[in-house]
């Protein structure tokens, strides 16, 4: 079967599962934090080479207190677990967003996992988190125009690599497939420069209750699209 390389997953759905089960919001954040360790392990084994998960976008905020503040303490866990573990899973670890207005632990626990995980060559997990595309495209923007202004770059030569050299995933290819769990059609400002040519998967089922099963059926439905990148 053939693989993307690169896979994106928006991970939606774990209010509503909550919901339906007339638990907390915050209930269902932690079981879409579980979900999330299998899913890794399970990319990881089958041989994905980038993983690049939505975690927390730069509108996330707007959500209650109480809910942004559990979704912190969930991230500090697994990338404390991930310290720990990170030998084991040989899995190097990514941080693509604006971290500056994360809290100092947080900050450090990123720049940690992100130093103590560099020599993994497995699978690149990227977690999204703090992250805006379009905020991500300004700054690129921004880069760009700096860079003609200190004549580091001639205004002749931007062109599509040189702005996807100033994206947070520069190190890292396109993605193929970004899968969106929770049933609805929506990109919600995620990787959108990136996935100018990525197939798009939409699953009916909420994140908690994504199986690895289900994303191997995605995955081998994936496999069979032809993809044309706008030829024929
Ligand atoms: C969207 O579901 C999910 C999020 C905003 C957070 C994603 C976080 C996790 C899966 C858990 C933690 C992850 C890590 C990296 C440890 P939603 O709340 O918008 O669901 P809804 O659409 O049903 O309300």
């Amino acid at each position: 079967m053939c693989l993307p390389e690169h896979l994106g997953i928006i991970m939606d759905g774990n209010g509503r599962w909550a919901k339906r089960k007339r638990l907390p919001r915050k209930v269902g954040h932690t079981a879409g934090a579980n979900n999330f360790r299998r899913i890794v392990k399970h990319c990881s084994k089958i041989g994905i080479k980038y993983l690049t998960v939505f975690a927390f976008s730069t509108e996330n905020w707007k959500r209650p207190k109480e809910e942004v503040v559990h979704l912190m303490e969930l991230f500090k866990q697994y990338l404390e677990e991930a310290l720990k573990d990170f030998q084991d899973e040989n899995i190097k670890i990514a941080f693509l967003g604006e971290r500056k207005v994360l809290s100092d632990d947080l900050q450090n626990l990123i720049e940690e996992t992100e130093r103590v995980s560099a020599n993994c060559d497995g699978m690149v997990l990227n977690i999204a988190m703090n992250y805006g595309s379009r905020n991500e495209i300004v700054e690129a923007a921004i880069s760009l125009i700096e860079d003609v202004l200190e004549k580091k770059i001639n205004i002749c030569d931007i062109d599509a690599e040189a702005l996807s050299q100033r994206l947070y995933t520069k190190f890292c290819p396109d993605p193929d497939l970004i899968v969106r769990t929770g049933g609805e059609f929506r990109i919600s400002n995620f990787l959108l420069w990136q996935s100018a040519y990525a197939e798009y998967a939409v699953v009916d089922i909420l994140w908690p209750d994504l199986k690895p099963d289900n994303l191997d059926a995605i995955l081998l439905e994936f496999s069979k699209r032809k993809r044309r990148f706008g030829g024929i």
